[in-house]
């Protein structure tokens, strides 16, 4: 379960109470999630409005964004949404826009990583997207600027997929013969960041399946898996092996998703 803490815009004043308010948060966030912006030494916070003038697109679809629930708030400033993310603005709108003098996060990881602690863990495990060497990017797969953040969360899977294929068109399909599992999305098997296993899979081994297809045992002591006797076949380790299911995001030549 993934725990979602309650803040508005207004829980965290900034300036005199930040201190307090990082101390509040530590004790509140209890997913590791922290609230910290990078720094910008020598400059302020000014608040969202100070960038409409020059961002007008990137603040029209911020209030439904994920991250504008988050946003670091001061009641004089309204929120400073845009720079939990970008850093503090004040020196970047006096200089009328110089790109020294605010932060690019798409570039930079490190600038998740500053609330999203464990997650550079995630990319360090020994399969993971290539985030740290910066051949992958967290907006690749996550939009910080307008709506969820986890793209297709909620009611349309098929968009969190899209998220996948629009780089992994080999697993897009359509295929004659579908697997259904691709319907409760990738992550269903995958770990989209990273994991100790081949593949970035969630199980290494025959568990993987079975966590949606039935083991089960008949009279005789035979292992069924789906009704069919698979008793010296999951000796041979895993499901996707040459023979058995290897086609398994989908197959256009075989019901039993085969190539
Ligand atoms: C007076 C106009 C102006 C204001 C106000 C302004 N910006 Fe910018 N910003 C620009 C311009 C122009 C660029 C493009 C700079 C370039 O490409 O050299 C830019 C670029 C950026 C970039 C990209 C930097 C990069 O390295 O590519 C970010 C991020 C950004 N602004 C964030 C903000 C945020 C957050 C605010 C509000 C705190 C803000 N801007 C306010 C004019 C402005
Ligand atoms: C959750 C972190 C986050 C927040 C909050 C956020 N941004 Fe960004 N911003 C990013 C990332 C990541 C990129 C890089 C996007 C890319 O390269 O496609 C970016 C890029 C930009 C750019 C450069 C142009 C571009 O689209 O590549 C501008 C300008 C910008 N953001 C303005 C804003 C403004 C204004 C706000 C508030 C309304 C805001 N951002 C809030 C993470 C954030
Ligand atoms: C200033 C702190 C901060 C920064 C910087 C930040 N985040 Fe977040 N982010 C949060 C918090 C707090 C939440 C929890 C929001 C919630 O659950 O309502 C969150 C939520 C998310 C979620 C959705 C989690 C969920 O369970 O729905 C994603 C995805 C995410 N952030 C990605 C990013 C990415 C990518 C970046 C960098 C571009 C980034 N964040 C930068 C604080 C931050
Ligand atoms: C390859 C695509 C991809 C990349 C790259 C990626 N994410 Fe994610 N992320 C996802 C997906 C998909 C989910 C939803 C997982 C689920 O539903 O089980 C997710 C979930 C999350 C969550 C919420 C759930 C959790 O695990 O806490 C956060 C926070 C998050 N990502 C942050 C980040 C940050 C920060 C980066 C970059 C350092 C990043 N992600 C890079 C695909 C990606
Ligand atoms: C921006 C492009 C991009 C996106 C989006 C993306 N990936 Fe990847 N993915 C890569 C790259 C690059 C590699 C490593 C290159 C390779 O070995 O093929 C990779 C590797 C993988 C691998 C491991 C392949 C192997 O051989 O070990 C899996 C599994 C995977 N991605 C699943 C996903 C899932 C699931 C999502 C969506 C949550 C996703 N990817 C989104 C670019 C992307
Ligand atoms: C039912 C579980 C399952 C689902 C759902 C699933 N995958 Fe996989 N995926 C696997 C297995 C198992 C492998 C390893 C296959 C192998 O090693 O031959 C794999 C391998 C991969 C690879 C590496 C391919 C290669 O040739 O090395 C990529 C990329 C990938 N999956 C992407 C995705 C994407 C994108 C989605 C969602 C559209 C997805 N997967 C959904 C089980 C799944
Ligand atoms: C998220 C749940 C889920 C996971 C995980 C999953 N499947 Fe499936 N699979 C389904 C559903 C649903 C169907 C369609 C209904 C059925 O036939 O049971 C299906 C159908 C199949 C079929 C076709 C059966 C037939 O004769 O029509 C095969 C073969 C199959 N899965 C193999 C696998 C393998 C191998 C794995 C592990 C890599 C796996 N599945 C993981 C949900 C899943």
């Amino acid at each position: 379960m993934k725990f979602r803490p309650r803040l508005n815009k207004n829980a965290l004043l900034f300036g005199g109470a930040a201190a307090w308010g990082l101390l509040l948060i530590s004790c509140v966030m209890v997913n590791r999630t922290v609230l910290q912006a990078p720094l910008i030494p020598g400059a302020t916070f000014v608040g969202n409005k100070a960038c409409t003038e020059c961002h007008a697109e990137h603040v029209e679809g911020f209030a439904d964004a994920t991250h504008a629930n988050v946003a670091l708030g001061d009641a004089k400033l309204g929120s400073t949404g845009c720079e939990a993310c970008h850093g503090p603005g004040s020196l970047h709108v006096k200089s009328g826009g110089t790109k020294a003098t605010i932060i690019n996060a798409g570039a930079k990881p490190e600038t998740c990583f500053q609330c999203h602690l464990d997650k550079r863990g995630e990319f360090s495990l020994a399969n993971s997207h290539a985030v740290l060497a910066g051949k992958v990017s967290c907006n690749d797969c996550h939009d910080p600027h307008r709506g969820n953040a986890i793209s297709g969360s909620g009611a349309a899977l098929e968009a969190q997929n899209e998220t996948c294929t629009k780089c992994h068109t080999a697993q897009k399909g359509p295929f004659i013969f579908g697997h259904n599992a691709m319907k409760e999305g990738c992550v269903a098997c995958h770990s989209p960041h990273g994991s100790v296993n081949q593949k970035m899979l969630v199980a290494r081994d025959a568990n993987l399946c079975l966590r949606c297809h039935l083991q089960t045992t008949d009279r005789n002591g035979v292992i069924l898996v789906s009704g069919s006797d698979h008793r010296t076949r999951l000796q041979n380790g895993t499901c996707w092996i040459a023979g058995c299911h290897e086609a398994v995001h989908g197959s256009n030549s075989s019901k039993s998703l085969r190539y």
